[in-house]
């Protein structure tokens, strides 16, 4: 692939010099660099760069027409802005106007190169982004991975599924909704530049494009909006942020997969709401079979359909003294998937791989593929209940 060329603009040179010593190690041509804002557009008509990085020396309300204008005429473009201080309003206006990220000094190497890979791929509809903002082929289906019970295997489960949703080809988001103690992020190796934290700032009904920027990419095409990088941020993101950041995703993905923490609090039964499926992990021990047969009664009691709901065995293991058959008729459900306890789970997990590319033969990988096939083919999620 031809590298990524680059036009950076900023009133001080040294900004220049230095992004065009980051962008050099990374592969990444500098097309030009102009110091006036004047001159991006006829500099932009004459290099063409695919992304033009406009930098922190700049005023905002001089910057945004600037990036509107640009984007409006040159139509594949990916525009990264960094900002000295981004505050809310900055973030919403610069978003609504389609640029494709903002960062805040000090950026750092990584970021910087995400950002402009991301923007590049975005304005190029790479990977099945950015093109894909327009309507998913088939309605978004909102997958929920949950329990009350901690440590049970909910984001081994909620980050395998959606890696194995999108291997069929399929546009999946997944969110970490474990907002102070998410561990998506570290799963997938993901830096977070943005978090659903970001969310906050864009309204209650943030459109797609707003949305969009704030994703990271996984390799394997799965955009993650993680949870904030410190835990008292989560106190910020109210339930409705989570339903606005839901309904842009719906609009440009076919599954939003949620990884939940282990409690009912408000923000997990706002996603359960909206969820088509749900799928209750327990292990095989008393208390975590007690605790997802609550679950189901206290589900039941909100109203959600039984046929919503399936539960997911984790870490299975014989002679514990608790048969499947029995959990079933403790639990009153069909066991829609059973996964056993393998060591492939927490050596993927220590590598930043997901199980299903790092060890596809498991019985666990095998285990997630399958109960994507059944999500992706069954309305409402593969349950049956049995009592
Ligand atoms: N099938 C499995 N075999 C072996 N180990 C597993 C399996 N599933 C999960 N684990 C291990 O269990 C640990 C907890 O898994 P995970 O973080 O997915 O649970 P969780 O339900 O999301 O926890 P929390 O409620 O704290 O968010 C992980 O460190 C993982 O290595
Ligand atoms: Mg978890």
């Amino acid at each position: 692939m031809a590298p990524i060329s680059v036009l950076v603009a900023d009133p001080d040179p040294e900004f220049s010099a230095e992004v065009s010593q980051e962008l050099s190690r990374a592969g990444i041509v500098l097309a030009a660099a102009c110091q006036r804002l004047e001159q991006v557009r006829d500099v932009a008509a004459r290099v063409e760069p695919q992304v033009l990085l406009l930098g922190p020396g700049f005023r905002p309300d001089e910057l945004l027409p600037l990036a509107q204008d640009m984007l409006s005429v040159f139509e594949e473009l990916g525009v990264v802005v960094v900002s000295a201080r981004v505050v809310a309003d900055f973030l919403h206006d610069a978003l609504a106007a389609g640029v494709h990220d903002v960062l805040e000094v000090p950026v750092d190497a990584d970021q910087l190169l995400n950002s402009i890979t991301r923007a590049h791929d975005l304005a190029h509809g790479e990977a099945g982004v950015a093109k894909s903002l327009e309507m998913p082929a088939s309605p978004c289906r909102v997958i929920t991975i949950f329990s009350t019970k901690g440590g049970v295997g909910k984001t081994v489960i909620a980050t395998n599924l959606a890696v194995a949703l999108a291997r069929q080809n399929a546009r999946v988001a997944i969110i970490d909704l474990d907002l102070q103690f998410g561990d998506v992020g570290v799963m997938y190796q993901l830096e977070p530049s943005h978090t659903i934290h970001d969310a906050v700032d864009l309204g209650p009904e943030p459109t797609r494009h707003m949305v969009e920027p704030l994703l990271a990419k996984h390799s394997t095409g799965v955009h993650a909006l993680l949870a904030p990088s410190e835990p008292e941020l989560a106190d910020l993101i109210s339930p409705s942020t989570v339903t606005g950041v839901i309904e842009a995703l719906k609009a440009s993905h076919e599954y939003v997969v949620i990884d939940t923490p282990p409690s009912f609090n408000d923000h997990v039964l706002t996603v359960l709401d909206r969820s088509d499926a749900v799928c209750l992990v327990a292990t095989m021990d008393i208390p975590a079979i007690k605790n997802v047969k609550l679950c189901v009664a206290t589900m039941r009691l909100l109203g959600y359909p039984a046929e919503k709901t399936c539960l997911v065995l984790n870490r299975t293991e014989r002679h514990v003294g608790l048969h499947p058959d029995e959990i079933e008729q403790t639990v009153g459900m069909k066991i829609s998937a059973s996964l056993p306890a393998d060591r492939a789970v927490p050596l993927s997990i220590n590598k930043g791989v997901p199980l299903v590319e790092d060890a596809p033969r498991s019985a666990v990988s095998k285990g997630i593929v399958s109960l994507a096939g059944r999500l992706s083919a069954v309305p409402g999620g593969a349950a049956v209940t049995v009592g």
